[in-house]
């Protein structure tokens, strides 16, 4: 099989980013190249790992568009430049469009840290996730990486994982311990994409041994 060719989309400090990176060199994961970093923030030290793990880094400036539907028109652009085969959004905060979603269909990956569908949809990302998870009182969170569909976080599931939240847990302490499984999780599924371990079954994703 052809070597899978990953962009990751990241808006922030890109840990999960670094996750993809040093599972590629590591060999956790196998069968891909990390070709292209893409971010909607000029600032987002996910943009200067990139650099400094020499791939090609691009800031695409939401400003400069009309709107959403341009935007995501230009990155799709420079996806078919560079023959990208997997998205992987990790970090990223924007909404993809229905037109991308249907140009990477089940080729789209993004990682949430919650358990799906709890504490998910518009409006939850990054620490908010975490701050209604405490508000709540669940005893168990998560993280989920699971395919992109046209809806907010409710494409078929790939991999979860659960977290026990503590007692004496603040929402830093909770992101902490989701994140090191999150760190886990997407290198994983990653892995599993590229090696064409993953068929979808209606919602279903099922994992094969290859
Ligand atoms: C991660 O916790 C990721 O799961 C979350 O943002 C954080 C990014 O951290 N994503 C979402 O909330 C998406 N809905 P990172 O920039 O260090 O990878």
């Amino acid at each position: 099989m052809a070597e899978k060719r990953i962009a990751v989309l990241a808006s922030g400090r890109g840990t999960n980013l670094q996750s993809v990176i040093d599972g590629i060199k590591n060999g956790n994961i196998n069968n891909a190249v990390l070709q292209l970093v893409v971010s909607d923030n000029e600032r987002a030290y996910a943009l200067e790992r990139a650099m400094a793990n020499g791939i090609e880094a691009l800031w695409i400036n939401p400003r400069t568009f009309k709107g959403s539907e341009d935007y995501n028109d230009a990155i799709l652009e420079a996806l078919r430049k560079r023959r990208i085969d997997l998205v992987v959004l990790a970090g990223y905060m924007k909404i993809l469009s229905a037109a991308f979603v249907r140009a990477y269909r089940d080729a789209i990956i993004n990682i949430h840290p919650s358990l799906i569908p709890s504490f998910c949809g518009s409006g939850y990302y990054g620490e908010r996730v975490h701050r209604e998870v405490l508000e709540y009182g669940v005893k168990v969170t998560g993280a989920t990486v699971h395919f992109v569909d046209e809806g907010t976080d409710t494409g078929p599931i790939i991999l979860q994982q659960a977290v026990e939240v503590l007692p004496e847990d603040t929402v830093d302490s909770l992101a902490k311990r989701v994140l090191r499984i999150e760190h886990i999780l997407l290198p994983r599924a990653v892995d599993l994409y590229c090696r064409g371990c993953l068929r979808k079954e209606e919602r279903r994703v099922i994992i094969e041994a290859n």
